[in-house]
């Protein structure tokens, strides 16, 4: 089926009490390991590519091959543009042929948020396009934006749904205590502050810096509220370690394929893993 905006997806998640996957992916072999993940597991499925990648690969190259596996797929996939504060690369990526935006102005103050994210919500509903936006300040290393600790903010639930009312967003990624990349200790989550603010935004949550969240945390974040779940270093980790060790073995290996198929399949298996931690297997049909 042709690639189909987020926000159905997500909605059927949260009125579900599941999670959708939302899977970073920076080459072909990755975008086809997690389509190939989701196909397995009948789970709808997100796409996801950051500013870094859309300037690394082009937008168009990316909206390309997630058409066609999103056509040769018969789960609903949508292609979600990551953690992006520029309105025009925005627009650039809606064009391209993805059906689902994230602008990031958390870094700006509210009103100013408030302003960017109503700017790219007009732009996104007419063209049948999901825009998330972000409250507070998710800490850690996501491509070229470094949150340090100290400057990590959680979001505050009142603000969350008078940004909800004020900008008409789709789906809402509050601040609740994760971080992007690898924790060095157990992150620490406030799950009261994502009950408060699932009780006052009906909207579907996301969940940032998915990984390295122990398994019983993320299932308590997704009974909660949480409808989208990001996921980018653990698999870019097991993807690069499967490369590592052919080369470990065999130095001089220069057929491209004989480690992207290691590759390829160690990402298959973390993302089907991620699939079923947040209760989506078996969920394609809820679109239908
Ligand atoms: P991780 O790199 O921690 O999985 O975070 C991914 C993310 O939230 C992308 O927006």
């Amino acid at each position: 089926m042709p690639l189909v905006s987020s926000t159905p997806l997500l909605q059927a998640a949260r009125a579900g009490g599941y999670c959708v996957g939302a899977f970073n992916v920076h080459t072909l072999e990755m975008l086809q390991a997690v389509v190939e993940a989701a196909d397995e597991l009948r789970a709808p499925l997100i796409i996801q590519s950051t500013v870094g990648t859309v300037k690394h690969l082009g937008a168009d190259y990316i909206a390309a091959a997630a058409t066609v596996a999103a056509n040769r797929s018969s789960v609903p996939i949508a292609l979600h543009l990551d953690h992006c504060s520029d309105f025009d690369l925005i627009v650039k990526c809606i064009r391209a042929g993805y059906t689902s935006v994230m602008i990031d102005a958390s870094h700006s103050p509210f009103d100013e948020n408030v302003a960017r994210t109503k700017q790219v919500v007009e732009v996104a509903k007419a063209a049948g396009v999901n825009t998330e936006a972000e409250l507070g300040k998710v800490g850690g290393v996501e491509d070229d934006i470094v949150v340090e600790d100290q400057d990590a903010m959680l979001a505050d639930p009142e603000e969350c749904a008078k940004f909800v009312e004020l900008t008409g967003v789709d789906t809402l990624a509050p601040a609740i205590g994760t971080a992007h990349g690898i924790y060095k200790g157990e992150p620490n989550i406030d799950f009261a502050r994502i009950e408060k603010i699932a009780s006052l935004v009906t909207l579907p949550l996301v969940l940032h810096g998915g990984s390295g969240i122990p398994d019983e945390q993320v299932k308590r974040c997704v009974s909660l509220g949480m409808a989208k779940m990001n996921v980018a270093t653990e698999l870019r980790i097991a993807f690069s370690d499967a490369i590592k060790n052919v080369f470990k073995a065999n130095p001089d290996e220069n057929d491209p394929r004989k480690y992207m198929v290691p590759a390829k399949k160690a990402l298959f298996e973390m993302a089907a893993e991620k699939i079923r931690l947040i209760g989506a297997a078996g969920k394609a049909g809820d679109l239908k």
